[in-house]
């Protein structure tokens, strides 16, 4: 059984970010984004990638980063700054602490989730992926798991591990450890809150928060 279809709908505007619901924002990068938000750093940043789609997909997700956070906090997107937590994850230092956020982005699709007063996580993968399954399920998941994969047919199996992945990875970049540094605690007993949805054809996406289930809404981010 897949997960439920999900509605994105089409905001007019950026709604007020409130206690236990988490807005989870999806764009289409190969829309047009305004460069010119993106700080001296970013440009830079951008400028690395060896492609062009690349380029532009990174640079467009950052700069509708920074286009949907003014809009909660009502200020200038060129004036926020980013501070990066111990393993990497990007947060808003204070005044603006309180609005928490995080971003995943798969080909030409960008995933953001917001929320106020906790962590949280977001991740975005397409199903039809070069994975290694067993071998990384072996890795994170433990034997048993990779046995129980391993006697799958390719679909299923395929089906099946990029599902847990991406509710894995969730909890991984809410805990903000990267995957290299989960010591289990994103599949532990106090594992973070995960909730899946269904991103587009055969793409996938997962939240994750600290403490209670919230209340999710969706949104398609358009340019205006
Ligand atoms: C960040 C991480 C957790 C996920 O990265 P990813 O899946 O490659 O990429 P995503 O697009 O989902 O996320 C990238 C974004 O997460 C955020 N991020 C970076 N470090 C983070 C961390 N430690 N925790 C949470 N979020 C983080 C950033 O906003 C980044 O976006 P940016 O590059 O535009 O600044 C990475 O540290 C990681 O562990 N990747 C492992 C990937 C892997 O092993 N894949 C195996 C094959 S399936």
């Amino acid at each position: 059984v897949g997960a439920l279809s999900t509605e994105f709908v089409p905001a007019a505007g950026v709604p007020r970010a409130v206690d236990d619901v988490v807005d989870v924002w999806r764009a289409d990068l190969a829309t047009e984004a305004d460069r010119s938000l993106l700080s001296g750093d970013e440009q830079a940043r951008a400028a690395r990638f060896i492609r062009a789609e690349h380029r532009r997909n990174w640079g467009t997700a950052r700069a509708i980063l920074r286009a949907l956070l003014a809009g909660y906090l009502d200020t200038d997107p060129r004036a926020l700054r980013f501070e990066l937590g111990p393993q990497g994850k990007p947060a808003l230092p204070a005044p603006h602490h309180d609005l928490r956020f995080n971003v995943s982005h798969s080909r030409a699709i960008a995933l953001y989730a917001i929320t106020r007063g906790r962590e949280v996580g977001v991740d975005v993968e397409h199903e039809d992926r070069r994975v290694e399954a067993v071998g990384l399920a072996r890795r994170v998941f433990g034997d048993k798991e990779a046995e129980r994969l391993g006697a799958l047919d390719e679909t299923t199996r395929r089906h099946q591990f990029m599902r847990a992945w991406v509710r894995y990875e969730a909890a991984v970049k809410c805990l903000g450890t990267g995957i290299a540094g989960d010591d289990g605690a994103a599949l532990g007993e106090h594992a973070p809150w995960v909730g899946e949805f269904d991103v587009g054809p055969g793409t996938i996406g997962a939240v994750s928060v600290v403490g209670r289930p919230p209340q999710l809404r969706y949104w398609e981010w358009s340019p205006r």
